[in-house]
């Protein structure tokens, strides 16, 4: 079973997807880390993000070790990831590990919570969940300043939203994949909530599908060991 969870920077999707995949007993991907990893290793290795040929390659580098990587974090990595996030062959690269992640979850997770940008309509278009969480820019930049500070970093609000908004738009304007809501998702708009009341709304959406999943499964499990 795979819910996706889509949305701009700082909607506070990444929060909700870890804490509905801990409800859910699923396993968590943050789709986002893969773009950054790519984002960073082209940052380290000096080459422009605007080079196709040399972005490629520099995703082909990447290993799941990079993912562990504090850098990946930090605001400079995630507009290199927005950047390096428009070539189509670095999206078919990482593509790949998404899907297989999403239909192959570790053992013992009874399924996937996938958080990014396009996970409900490219990713994963059949998956079972979408969530398209989004908040205003301006309470986003607000968060992401917040978030920033609490780890220590300078932020000046204005400079961090001016950041967003640029990136948000590379994200909604890129020829492929592009930021958008699948049209059968659930859309939570979390400007006016905190993490605990959208995760509830969050649960009161995917809580019943799961268990609509869950009994179907049980019940085709029941006729094949009758039958066997
Ligand atoms: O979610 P994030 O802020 O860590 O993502 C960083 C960038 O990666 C984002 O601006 C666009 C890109 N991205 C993407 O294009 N598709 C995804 N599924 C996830 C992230």
């Amino acid at each position: 079973m795979i819910v996706a969870v889509d949305g701009p920077a700082a909607a506070g999707k990444g929060t909700l997807a870890c804490r509905l995949a801990e409800r859910l007993g699923f396993a968590y991907m943050d789709t986002g880390l893969l773009y950054r990893a790519v984002g960073l290793a082209v940052l380290r290795r000096g080459v422009s993000p605007g080079n196709g040929e040399a972005v490629v390659e520099a995703a082909h580098g990447v290993h799941a070790a990079a993912l562990a990587d504090p850098m990946l974090r930090s605001e400079i990595v995630g507009h290199i990831a927005s950047q390096v996030a428009v070539i189509p062959a670095v999206r078919a690269i990482l593509l790949t590990c998404q899907r297989s992640f999403a239909r192959y979850p570790p053992e013992g997770t009874g399924g996937a919570v996938m958080d990014g940008r396009d996970v409900g309509t490219v990713v994963c278009p059949h998956a079972e969940c979408k969530l398209f969480v989004t908040a205003n820019l301006a309470v986003r930049a607000k968060r992401r300043v917040n978030e920033l500070r609490e780890r220590g970093m300078p932020a000046i609000e204005s400079q961090v939203l001016a950041k967003m908004h640029e990136r948000d738009r590379r994200d909604q304007e890129r020829a492929i994949a592009l930021l958008r809501p699948a049209e059968d998702a659930f859309i939570l708009d979390t400007s006016e909530m905190n993490a605990d009341v959208a995760l509830s709304m969050a649960l009161a959406y995917v809580a019943p599908k799961v268990s609509s999943r869950m009994s179907l499964h049980a019940r085709d499990q029941g006729c094949r060991s009758e039958r066997s």
